[in-house]
Parts: structure tokens; C-alpha cells; sequence
């Protein structure tokens, strides 16, 4: 009973509620001042607030200063969870004991499945080795309501795109790319598993307002340049920070010239750049592309929106709206570039590749082409390829590099079959893997590969390129680039070669030059089906079905409720650990072979800060006991965790910083950890502790810093009364040690609801309460 993407789904769930939206923006309008010019990121974020009032008057100076201020209290449409990260929101999901979800959500079976010989013999290995988990995401997803995509189905980007994103929508994904939905004009957001349960259990999500980049784009693209080669070339001018707190919003003339999946590959790639999302205003692109995919009510309704005679609609940024910045872009005269190696904003224009390359010497041939992924493996990028493959065919050549194709769903990869564009590719030597991450996560078995640490080169049309995370070597150098160019540059198998000006010879001694692609932006034939196996389940819950989860299990463990706050200060808490200089959610919990333990507390919990330097000694997790007992950071929490010794870290700047990883948060306060304090906070790790129910503590003064050591004792004062009150007073520690006693002054951040969390024990304690009464 799977839902097939031609029948007829639910298409409900799937619209954006606009009569709400449209009444929530006059209500912003009214606080506001109705002739307050909004951008349109505003525009759909704040008809997203719970409520707006609250949300845009305080610490704002009444609401003229949102960006960047305000705290936003947001209510999202919908969820999306990818494999690996889907794990813990569904675990933390579970255990507030509620019957569905609260929002439409979906899971996708995408970063587990490896790519190595191509698709029909990888994907039944991967569904073998991670069976347990896909039951379980499985058996989860039917019981509370979630679309199922089960593994082979498609990467989640494409699958969002393809279903579920729409002009006007607010979703949030537990997946850096989930920008990439909003090329159909959604604000599309990345976020950890614990802030998507907010989502999931209709709590309201805070984000800090985003300040918005506007980029104008003019004229049209045209013979190589595609729209990989705009983001490609923004990255350049912002580099990895320089999106950091912006919503990037695209807006001008040259909008109305892109397909619609152009739109989302240039969003894809927005996280690149740090960016909290990218989004595309409305446009003519979106309704042939909602129309092919089975959605023309939505088209209908946007378009009735976007073209209303009201100048101020939800679905295009105001006239007069003011950008924080803007940079400009004209599409007419864009070249293709390369990016890389090693990070996605060392960008290079196509023109001068070659002398950058001789210049840097990076290695001359490259061995593996890989064209596809979330980012690009539209109609478009695959048709524009296949036309490259058939000009090299007719030409007699065949690819110098191995070709690699990865479609982004079953539903295009159905499509490219019918329409013969795979076997294109095939009888070229061209190898197509499944509908799933494979390589550009890593799971790339890369026979034949470079020996590790071996300098080489590939080229591929992913996002990201870290050493070492395509084929597991960091000597691998990945250049990004369009799907269009890699192809032609494989039957070169030289990094050197620029097709636009450069010619190969053939078999028969003729030079042979490319000429430009051509492809088209959707299928004329509509899209096809596929294999029924990879259609979704519906979300409809049904509470018979029971979860299943293995108690002998390695990879998945069911959570237990942290216990509540006592009824008293915390006393006799120790030190376990006093941290020296940088600790990021990676020091805290690493990531790599731990990955598989996402969905088991215990087993990733044995992680805990084991990046962590020991600000006594310099070592990195090494632990002494009140005793003297050295030992790694893990093996002493786990010791006091049996005897019942509570503790607390004490660390410097930034604590916390890099991502939204909850398991940062989770494997502390899992341990034992009822204390952060430090000189200051990243603010998502932040937040994510008090979630957990840490207390997240901030020196009043820095120096006390040296006060304290590993082992001393501490115990609060003041902490109970900041509780009780909603976050009203201060909180003292006082430190015994050697006979005496200190007292050390602290802050904290903790809001109302944010005691409520610490008090019932975790923030999911508390909604688990409310959803019982
Ligand atoms: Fe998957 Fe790579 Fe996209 S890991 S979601 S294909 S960025």
C-alpha cells in the first residue's frame, strides 16, 4: 500500500497552509507597521511565528532591530530525517509518548548505502548490513505517521524536492542541504534531531532572526555555464563563513531564466557558505516543475498568491525590502568554475584552471569523474551530460576517467531509464549507483583507488570536498564543478583540458572539440514511476505497530528519561575534567567511525570528549581520579556515573561550537554531567544542553578560570531559586578544596521555559509531561 508519485497522495499534507500563512503575515504587517518593507525570508519566517508579537517586539527596540535580535519562536510545516541523524530524533521522539507526529515528517534511507559496483548488487549489501536500523526507522515511521523512504528510494534533498517543498512552506531537515528545497521557494532549514522533535511534538523552534544577503541575479545563462557555476562562484566571494547567520535570498531579472532545479542546486550548495538557508522567490519555473511532479493544486494555489494584484504578497519580496548586503551576479556573462581542492571556496574560473593547476601542481590527470548527488542530478544536469556523452560517442572516444553516476531518486532514475539518457551513459562505460549518498558520504569502495595519502585528483558535482570524504584518502583532492563539464572533462582525463576551447583527438587522428550542451529542464514525456518498491509509506499512524529494537542491539538503544532536578542545590558535584583552549562538538563527540553508533546512547557515549586537552597536563583525554587514577575521559565519567558522583566540565571560549550535534549535549548529561562552565558558549550547543537539562554556566569573571582544578568539589548556590523563579537571580558555585572554600560568581541564560527543561530533566521530560496530562 505504498504511495506511488503519479497516484494520489495526500496532497493536503503536502500544501502549505496559506490561508494561515496569509492571516499570520497581516498579523506581522499590524505589529509591525504596515509600511514596513519585508524581505521575502522575513516574510515566510515570521508568518512561521508562534506568535509574532511576542517574538518581534522583545530585544528588538520594538521591532526595529529584528535581524540578528530577536528571538524567533517558530512553528515549521513539516519535518524531514535522513538515516543517520534520524536515528536520535526518533529515539527522543519516543520517549515524550505521544501518538503521532504533530507535523507531516518523512525519513529517508539515503547515507547508509554504500557505492561500489553499481546499484543492483550495493544496494542489497547495504540493506543487509544496516538492516536493524532501516527496521527500525521502518517500524517507527509506520507506528507514528512518517513517510517512509526506504533505502534505494532516493537521497533526501531530491525526495524533498520532488514531494514535499513548496513556495511559501517552512520545513526543517536533520541534513546540512536541506536548503536545497528552497529553489522551490521554501525556507528550508538544517537542524540536530533534538531540534527537529520540537518540530515534531508542535513546540515551538527558536532560531536567533537571520540578517538576509540579497543576491541579484541579471541576464541568462548560457553555452557551459550553469547554475552550479553561480554558487560555485559566490562560495568564492563569501568563502565557508561568509553566509554565517545570513538567510542567502536570490531575487532580479536573471531569477525568472532559471529551471526550477538550478534554483535548488544553487541553495544546495548555500550551506557551503555557512548560510542558515537559501531561498528563491516565486516563479514561472516552479509551476511546469510542481506540475510534473504531480502537484499542480500547489501550483495553482502559489501562483494565485504570487500574482495577486496586492503588491505585498507572501510569495516575493516588498519593492523597497532592504538586504544587509547584496552582491550581484550577471548570469550573461558567468563562466564555468572549478572549486577545491579540499574546501568548496577555493573557486577558479574554467579560463584559468589549467595555469592554476600547473602553478599549484596539482596532479595533471584525474581518475574518477562523479557526476549526480542531491546537488545535481535534475533532468536537466543529466540530459545536458548525456548530450556531452553522445557528441564524444559519435566522435568514437570514450571516457579517459571512470564515470560515475549517482541519481538523486527513483523517480529520475526512472525517467533518465526510459528516456534512454542511462543507457547513454552505460554503453559508454559509465557506471550508475544506486539512488543514494554512496561516495559523496564516504561510502565510496573505490577499487583500484591511489594508495592513502597519495596526492590525486577526481571531479565531482557534490557540495562538499573535505579530505577525505569521498574515498576515505585525504590525499584524494575533489574539484567541484557542473555535471555537464565533468562529463566533458573525463574523455579528456585531464585536469588541464578545457572543453570550451580545447580539442581531443580521435581515435581516427581528427581533432575533435565539444560543443556547448544542450538538455532540458524537465521530460517531455512527464515523469515516470519506477519500481513500486521505492514508493513511500504513508503517513498515517498506526499504534499497533510495535518498534522494534533489539536489547542486544550495538547500534540502537532505547532512552530512558534523565532523572528530575532534586529538590535542592546540587551538592558534592566534581570536576571531571578542566578543558585548555578549542572545544568543538566534534571534541566533545567525534564523529567518523562513531557514526554508527548514532542511535545508541551507551556505545557513542564511550566518545565523550575524548578530543578533549587536559588543561593540567596537555594531554588529550587523559583523566586523573580524586585518587590519582589515570584514565581516559569516558572511563572516569562511567566509573563516577556507577557511584552516583555527579560532575562538571570547565572549559574556555566557544564551548561547544561547529554544529547542532545533540550527542554533545546528550552523552554529558547522560554520564553525569549536570554542569558546563566555561568562559563562553557557542549558542546552539548551548541551548542544546539545557534541552538535555544541563546547566550551561559562564565565568562572571574569566580569571576564576584558574580557581578551579580537576576533582575539587563543588556545590551550587543560588541554582534552585533561579530554577523556581524562571531564570530570576544568579547562581554561585562554591569550591572546596584543601580545608577551605571559594566562591566563584557566575552567569547564565536560562529563559522560563529553558528552567522548566532543567527542572523536569530535559526539555523532552517536559513535553512528555504535558502530552500525558
Ligand atoms: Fe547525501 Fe551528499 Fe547530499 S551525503 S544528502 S548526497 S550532500
Amino acid at each position: 500500500h505504498n504511495v506511488s508519485p503519479s497516484q494520489k497522495f495526500d496532497i493536503v499534507s503536502r500544501t502549505p497552509p496559506y490561508q494561515k500563512l496569509l492571516g499570520r503575515l497581516e498579523e506581522v504587517r499590524r505589529v509591525l507597521g504596515s509600511t514596513r518593507q519585508l524581505t521575502l525570508a522575513e516574510k515566510i519566517l515570521y508568518s512561521h511565528l508562534a506568535n509574532p508579537e511576542e517574538s518581534l517586539l522583545s530585544n528588538t527596540n520594538n521591532g526595529k532591530d529584528i535581524r540578528g535580535k530577536a528571538n524567533l519562536k517558530l512553528k515549521p510545516d513539516r519535518v524531514a530525517m535522513q538515516d543517520a541523524s534520524a536515528q536520535m530524533a526518533l529515539l527522543q521522539f519516543m520517549s515524550c509518548g505521544l501518538p503521532n507526529t504533530a507535523v507531516p515528517a518523512s525519513i529517508h534511507c539515503d547515507h547508509m548505502i554504500v557505492g561500489e559496483k553499481g546499484a543492483d548488487t550495493d544496494l542489497p549489501n547495504s540493506i543487509a548490513g544496516n538492516k536493524e536500523v532501516f527496521d527500525f526507522l521502518e517500524s517507527a515511521a509506520k507506528k507514528y505517521g512518517i513517510e517512509f523512504w526506504p533505502p534505494g528510494a532516493g537521497i533526501i534533498h531530491q525526495s524533498v524536492l520532488e514531494n514535499y517543498s513548496a513556495p511559501g512552506l517552512m520545513m526543517l531537515g536533520t541534513d546540512s542541504h536541506t536548503p536545497n528545497a528552497g529553489g522551490l521557494g521554501a525556507i528550508a532549514i538544517g537542524v540536530g534531531g533534538a531540534d527537529a522533535v520540537d518540530a515534531l511534538v508542535d513546540a515551538p523552534w527558536e532560531l536567533k532572526a537571520p540578517k538576509v544577503l540579497g543576491v541579484r541575479l541579471e541576464g541568462e545563462l548560457s553555452g557551459w555555464a550553469s547554475p552550479k557555476d553561480v554558487i560555485l562562484k559566490l562560495a568564492g566571494e563569501l568563502t565557508v563563513r561568509g553566509g554565517t547567520g545570513f538567510i542567502i535570498e536570490y531575487f532580479g531579472p536573471g531569477v525568472q531564466t532559471l529551471s526550477c532545479t538550478g534554483m535548488a542546486t544553487i541553495c544546495n550548495m548555500g550551506a557551503e557558505v555557512g548560510a542558515t538557508t537559501s531561498l528563491f522567490p516565486f516563479s514561472p519555473a516552479h509551476v511546469p516543475y510542481l506540475e510534473a511532479t504531480h502537484r499542480g493544486q500547489i501550483a495553482q494555489e502559489a501562483s494565485k498568491i504570487a500574482n495577486s494584484p496586492m503588491q505585498r504578497n507572501l510569495l516575493r519580496a516588498d519593492s523597497e525590502a532592504e538586504y544587509d548586503k547584496v552582491i550581484t551576479i550577471n548570469l550573461s556573462t558567468l563562466e564555468p568554475h572549478i572549486n577545491g581542492p579540499f574546501t568548496p571556496d577555493l573557486s577558479t574560473p574554467l579560463s584559468k584552471f589549467k595555469s592554476v593547476v600547473e602553478e599549484k601542481d596539482w596532479p595533471r590527470t584525474f581518475g574518477a569523474g562523479l557526476i549526480g548527488s542531491c546537488t545535481n542530478s535534475s533532468y536537466q544536469d543529466m540530459t545536458r551530460s548525456e548530450e556531452i556523452v553522445k557528441q564524444a560517442e559519435a566522435a568514437g572516444l570514450k571516457p579517459k576517467a571512470e564515470f560515475f553516476i549517482t541519481p538523486g531518486s527513483e523517480q529520475i532514475r526512472a525517467t533518465l531509464d526510459r528516456d534512454n539518457t542511462l543507457s547513454t551513459f552505460t554503453s559508454a562505460g559509465g557506471t550508475v549507483l544506486a539512488n543514494a549518498c554512496g561516495p559523496c558520504i564516504g561510502q565510496w569502495k573505490r577499487n583500484d583507488g591511489p594508495a592513502k595519502g597519495e596526492a590525486n585528483a577526481i571531479f565531482t558535482s557534490y557540495n562538499r570536498n573535505f579530505p577525505g570524504r569521498n574515498d576515505g584518502n585525504r590525499g584524494t583532492m575533489n574539484f567541484l564543478a557542473s555535471p555537464e563539464l565533468i562529463t566533458a572533462m573525463s574523455y579528456s582525463g585531464s585536469t588541464t583540458f578545457n572543453p570550451m576551447t580545447d580539442s581531443i583527438s580521435t581515435p581516427s587522428g581528427e581533432a575533435f572539440k565539444f560543443s556547448p550542451p544542450r538538455g532540458s529542464d524537465l521530460p517531455s514525456a512527464g515523469f515516470a514511476d519506477g519500481n513500486p518498491e521505492f514508493f513511500a509509506t504513508p503517513g498515517v499512524p498506526d499504534p499497533s505497530v510495535e518498534v522494534v529494537v533489539d536489547p542486544n542491539s550495538t547500534r540502537l538503544e532505547l532512552l530512558d528519561p534523565f532523572p528530575a532536578f532534586p529538590n535542592s542545590e546540587l551538592q558534592s558535584l566534581r570536576v571531571l575534567y578542566k578543558v585548555k583552549g578549542q572545544c568543538t562538538t566534534d571534541t566533545i563527540s567525534a564523529a567518523g567511525p562513531w557514526l554508527k553508533y548514532k542511535g545508541h546512547l551507551t556505545n557513542i557515549s564511550e566518545n565523550t570528549l575524548i578530543g578533549a586537552v587536559n588543561a593540567e597536563t596537555d594531554e588529550v583525554n587523559v583523566a586523573y581520579d580524586v585518587d590519582g587514577k589515570k584514565s581516559g575521559i569516558p572511563e572516569l565519567a562511567k566509573r563516577w556515573k556507577e557511584k552516583g558522583q555527579e560532575w562538571l566540565v570547565v572549559a574556555e571560549h566557544n564551548y561547544g561550537e561547529g554544529s547542532a550535534r545533540e550527542h554533545a549535549a546528550l552523552q554529558p548529561r547522560f554520564l553525569g554531567g549536570r554542569i558546563i562552565l566555561c568562559k563562553s558558549f557557542a549558542r546552539i550547543h548551548e541551548t542544546n544542553l539545557k534541552k538535555q537539562g544541563v546547566v550551561p554556566l559562564t565565568f562572571a569573571d574569566e580569571a576564576d578560570y584558574d580557581l578551579l582544578d580537576s576533582c575539587d568539589e563543588v556545590a551550587t548556590r543560588g541554582l534552585l531559586d533561579v530554577l523556581k523563579s524562571g531564570g530570576k537571580g544568579e547562581v554561585e558555585l562554591v569550591v572546596k578544596k584543601d580545608g577551605s572554600e571559594k566562591v566563584i560568581k557566575t552567569k547564565h541564560t536560562l529563559s522560563e521555559d529553558q528552567c522548566g527543561f532543567v527542572l523536569a530533566g530535559s526539555a523532552l521530560n517536559l513535553l512528555a509531561r504535558s502530552a500525558a496530562e
